[in-house]
């Protein structure tokens, strides 16, 4: 894992709730580097982010502390434990904490990297981060040039920690799963006239175009790891409709000997018109 955060002079990372400046390339940098990862963050940054929504392309796990709390779209952790393991779900380098400062401070340890925007201003923050060059086992691997921003300078750096602690680690880890979570082109579909073929049509779709749309909450990680049967969580969440890729829909539809049936073109638009 490896966290991503842009700090002032004094590792100031916020101020009642929001960012301390947005840089537009800092954005397409952050965008970038963890496009199609799994994202982890705290409760307080969900609600920061555009329209408090889970950041599409990626797989975002959330941890707060409020009993049922779901999230459409994501993935909600109730405690750190549960955190902790999930995060092992998946190989190291797919795994970015993007914030805020309690989890910074919380995953730290077990980061094996980080990038670091650092930007040359104090921006009178309410919320710090640690100074890594003041941590041991933390050292400079890269760094860019100054740039500038409407006057603003800043320069991106990544650490290297050279002796990260272990974190529990899956038998099966998943693959990467942010295609689920990007937005979907047009599928075609037949339309046979069988009832439980409609049903199941239905529930695969909605899997298809709304991943995890009424959450996946503490209760079911709890119950993932308890019972995922050797599962990956890709394969779980894939056997229990909760997500959707296209060669399930093309599975249901030789099931149902579907293969010479007329096809519709199916959209998030017009979805629920044709079923
Ligand atoms: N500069 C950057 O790149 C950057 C990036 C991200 C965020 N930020 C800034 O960081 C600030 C937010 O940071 P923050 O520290 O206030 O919030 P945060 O880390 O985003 O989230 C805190 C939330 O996580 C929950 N939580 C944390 N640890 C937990 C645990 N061990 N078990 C259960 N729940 C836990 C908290 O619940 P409880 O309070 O109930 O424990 C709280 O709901 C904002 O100003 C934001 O803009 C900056």
């Amino acid at each position: 894992m490896k966290l991503i955060v842009a700090v002032d002079e004094q590792w100031g990372i916020g101020k009642n709730g929001d960012l301390l400046m947005s840089i537009p390339d800092d954005m397409l940098y952050y965008r970038a580097t963890t496009r199609g990862k799994v994202v982890v963050m705290g409760y307080t940054t969900l609600l920061s982010l555009p329209n408090s929504k889970p950041a599409p392309g990626r797989l975002n796990l959330v941890l707060a502390d409020i009993p049922g709390l779901r999230v459409s779209g994501a993935v909600v952790c109730g405690s750190m434990e549960q955190l902790h393991r999930m995060i092992g779900q998946f190989a190291s380098d797919d795994v970015f904490d993007i914030g805020g400062g309690s989890m910074y401070r919380q995953l730290m340890p077990y980061c094996c990297g980080a990038h670091i925007t650092k930007m040359r201003f104090v921006g009178e923050a309410d919320t710090f981060i640690p100074n890594l060059d003041e941590q041991s086992g933390w050292q400079v691997a890269e760094e860019s040039e100054l740039m500038d921003h409407e006057g603003l300078k800043y320069s991106f750096v990544v650490y290297r920690n050279d002796s990260p602690e272990p974190l529990p680690v899956a038998e099966s880890l998943s693959t990467d799963m942010s295609v689920y979570f990007k937005k979907r082109e047009p599928i075609e579909i037949a339309l046979i006239d069988d009832e439980q073929y409609r049903a199941e049509l239905h529930e695969l779709l909605n899997a298809y175009f709304y991943p995890l749309r009424d959450g996946f909450g503490a209760d079911d990680v709890a119950r993932f790891l308890e019972d995922n049967e050797g599962l990956s969580f890709e394969q779980y969440l894939r056997s229990h409709r909760l997500i959707a890729a296209a060669e399930d829909l093309d599975a249901l539809m030789q099931r149902y000997g579907c293969e010479s049936a007329e096809r519709v073109s199916v959209t998030k638009d017009n979805l629920n018109d044709i079923l």
